[in-house]
Formats: structure tokens, sequence, C-alpha cells
């Protein structure tokens, strides 16, 4: 019988028929229970200890279980705790039936991973490579109905001793962080940081350009405020192309596109046919709406300035979507569910699309987080494909988006004057500048997201915390 998460509990409250119990050494106890291999303690007081099963199975219709009575204080947490595994070691391990393993973690929450699962995600050198982190193991080469033949908890994990002799080892702090029947973890390290949201008086300290160049401290706080705030200042940077270059690939590499290679800059003088390139007032926008894959960061530093105006404009669109969802629930829907087509058709040798065609304004992900603003009202394709009914109800949604983005207490001001460089999460932060006369040369540069969320977690995540997050 498959012993589920919600009935696992209550098969275990049931006593199991105890056959026969062997001598009692200073730590075994031998115990053999009725045949469908479900191991148990028949005794209130083991549960102080740790449990370890060999568990022999298949030499008859009965499952012979010996326990070590190993203290709970003997099995240390992994070193790993300190760091940023929860450390937690089961009080119980054993066979739930004759395709799971269970493992207690404490009174009220029990794992089960199937031994196919478990083979299938050994982690030890033949079946991992643990240098390229990739997996070794053919899987199709396992056999589907696969039964541990031993199964002993030690004082470093799981260990598992299969039918053809391989013996495997999943750490507690692994096996916890991947336990998927129940979930066990409450965040992902892996994922994005919990964002904080802003709105116009965030107050970002700045980091120094020095710090961010020269010390992991510095470039730590400088990825750490991009991950947190989606924005982040850096002040004294000298005021070239080649220094804001550098800095940019203190991040990571610099994403090409039709504008330019890597770095580009802006003066009103329409060098790309595109607004960017005028004396215009640009309202809040994300940028590449356009592309399937718009740049995770854009960077700005305004190297020349002599004129009026031409002040940077940043407006948190998560805090944004979340003002609109407390309004208006069905306008969030609209703008969640309504694909928008867009291109970049300014230049004679460009006609960009993304693909598939459209994407909604606010994307989320499978968990129904919200992950993606995709927002550039210019750059808005004709909308030819919605009903009569979709068409009024997604306007109606992009004018309440429309009003609360230009919100005064959602626009934060910047003078971005030079010296300072602007990251910003351009799947999250919207940007824009008011009008300007003079002269304005604003250079700046592309990131893919996979890049900088690549670095942001290695510079926050260690080695181990690789092995124990994949
Ligand atoms: C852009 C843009 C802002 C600026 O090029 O997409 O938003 O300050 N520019 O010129
Ligand atoms: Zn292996
Ligand atoms: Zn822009």
């Amino acid at each position: 019988m498959e012993v589920s998460e919600s009935n696992l509990g209550a098969q275990r409250q049931k006593k199991p028929k105890l056959v026969w119990q062997g001598l009692k050494k200073s730590k075994h106890i031998f115990v053999v229970f009725s045949a469908q291999c479900r191991v148990a303690f028949p005794e209130k007081k083991m549960y102080r200890f740790i449990a370890r099963p060999f568990v022999h199975l298949r030499s008859s219709n009965v499952a012979r279980a010996c326990f070590s009575t190993t203290p709970s204080c003997l099995h240390k947490a992994n070193a790993r705790k300190r760091l940023q595994g929860t450390g937690a070691v089961p009080q119980r391990a054993g066979l739930a039936n004759d395709k799971q393993i269970y493992l207690d973690w404490n009174a009220k929450k029990t794992s089960v991973y199937h031994h196919f699962w478990l083979r299938d995600h050994c982690r030890c050198e033949q079946c991992y490579h643990p240098q390229t982190r990739q997996r070794l193991v053919d899987t199709f080469a396992i056999p589907r109905d696969i039964q541990p033949t031993s199964v002993d908890s030690t004082p470093e994990g799981l260990a598992v001793i299969w039918p053809d002799g391989h013996q495997s080892l999943y750490a507690w702090d692994w096996l916890h962080t991947h336990s998927y029947s129940p979930v066990l973890r409450t965040s992902d390290p892996l994922e994005s940081k919990q964002p904080q949201l802003w709105d116009a008086s965030l107050n970002l300290p700045a980091v120094d350009h020095e710090e961010v160049m020269h010390s992991k401290e510095g470039l730590a706080k400088w990825l750490n405020n991009l991950e947190v705030y989606g924005i982040a200042f850096v002040d004294n940077t000298p005021t070239t192309i080649e220094a804001t270059e550098a800095l940019g690939r203190r991040l990571c590499y610099l994403r090409e596109t039709h504008y330019d290679r890597g770095m580009w800059s802006i003066q009103a003088n329409l060098h790309h046919a595109d607004t960017a390139y005028t004396t215009l007032g640009l309202g809040a926008h994300t940028d590449n709406t356009y592309f399937t894959e718009p740049a995770g960061l854009q960077m700005f530093h305004k190297l020349e300035f002599n004129g009026k105006g031409g002040e940077s404009l940043f407006v948190d669109g998560f805090n944004v979507a979340k003002q609109l969802k407390a309004l208006s629930p069905e306008a969030y829907r609209t703008l969640s569910t309504t694909h928008v087509p867009t291109h970049s058709a300014g230049d004679d040798d460009i006609l960009i699309v993304p693909t598939p065609r459209a994407y909604p304004i606010l994307n989320h992900d499978p968990n129904g987080r919200l992950y993606q603003v995709r927002y550039n009202n210019n750059d808005r394709s004709a909308l030819d494909h919605l009903s009569s009914a979709q068409l009024e109800a997604f306007y109606d949604a992009l004018f309440m988006w429309s009003k609360l983005l230009k919100d005064k207490k959602n626009e934060l001001w910047e003078p971005l004057n030079p010296g300072r460089v602007v990251i910003f999460d351009n799947w999250r932060v919207l940007h824009g500048r008011a009008a300007f006369e003079g002269h304005r040369l604003l250079c700046g540069a592309y990131f893919p997201w996979d890049d900088y969320k690549s670095r942001a977690r290695t510079v926050r995540l260690t080695s181990e915390d690789k092995d124990r997050l994949l």
C-alpha cells in the first residue's frame, strides 16, 4: 500500500504486530515485524533515539529490522547548520512501504522519499560529478521497482545500500532541503531575495565606487541592494565610459543589442530611431518589452550635462502592482492575462518582436509570484487580437495602472549627477526621464538576467550551499 503524507501518521499510530524481538544488547534491539516492511517503534522510550534500521528485505515474506539506539545527541547536526541549512536531523527513519522511505524530522513533520528517487538522486562521485555537479547516473538503467537492501541512519546522513551493492549517502540537510512530500523548505536561496517594496520616499545609501571595485563586501552590498530593492547606486565613479564599463563588468557580461555592442551612449541626436535619442521626456517604462527576454538589468551614468531638466525617474513596479491588486483585483487579473504585442522597428534593418508574439504586463511564475513587469506603452503594437469585451477591460486596467505609475507617491526622482551610477532591475523597476534642454550625454549598458543572478548567488552562497541546494 502506498503510504501518503496524509495517511502516514495515522498508519504509524497503529501498533505494529511484533513478530520477534531479539536479544537486547548494549546498543541494539533486533525486531522483526509482520510482512508489510513497515518500520515503527514498539516502545515509546525508543522515540528518543535516532532510528538506525538495517532493513533486510525480501529474504522471505518477512522484513527483519534492526534499530540502533544511538542517542540523538550523538547525531550531531551537520556543520552546515551554521551556514544556510536547517541542521535538521530526523528523529526516526525507516521503510514506509515497498516504494518509500520515511524520515521523521520531529513529532509533526514526516517526509517520504521514493526508493527510485533516492537512487536517481545519489550524490556519490559515480552518480554525480562532484566538480561539474552534473548527473552521471543512468536514470534509465535503474529498475523502476528498485528497493534498498539496507538503510542505515548515520551521523552524516542516510546510508543506503542497493541490490547491486551500490552505496549511497544522503546528507540530512540535503534530504531536508529537498523534501518533496511534504515540501519543508520555507525559502529557496536560489530564487530571488524577498523584495522590499518602496516608493518616492526611498532613501537608499549609495555604495562607494572604490568599495565596489576593490572589496567583496562592497560588491555584496551593491548586489544586495539590487536584489532587495531592484535598484542600487554607486557614487564617485570616474566620469568616463571606460570606468563605467569596468564597473558594469564587475557585475557580469554586458548584453549586446541592436543599439550597441555592450556599452551604449545616448544624446539627443537620433543616432537610433528611438525617443530615447531626443530631448523628449520618457514616462515610466521597462526596456526591451519587444525582446523574448528583456535585459535583466540596466545601468545609467550621466557623463556630461549642461542644461535644464533630464532628471531620472524610477518606480517600483512590484509596489505599483500590489497597489493595483488592492484597488482592483479584476484589473490586476486583466494585466496578468492579457497578452500585449510589442515591437522595435525604428531602424531600417531592424524588426524585432518577441516569441511568443505577446506577453502580459504582469508576469507570474507557476507559484503565482510576480517576477516580471513588461511595460512600455510606446512600444505596444496594434491590439488586434482581443474581443470587444477584452479590449474594454484591458484599457480600463491600463488606465488604472498608468494612474498609479504616475502617482507622485510612487515616483522616485533622481538628478543622477555625473559620478553617480544607477543600476536597476529591468524586470521590476520602471524608469523614465524628464524632458530636457541643452547637452546631455548618458552612457549605460544592459545585462542578462541569468548572469546577473548567478553573480549575486555566487557572492552570497558558498560551494557547500551549492551542494545542498542542487
Ligand atoms: C532609454 C531611457 C533614459 C534617459 O533609453 O530607454 O529610458 O535618461 N533613457 O535618457
Ligand atoms: Zn551513487
Ligand atoms: Zn528606457
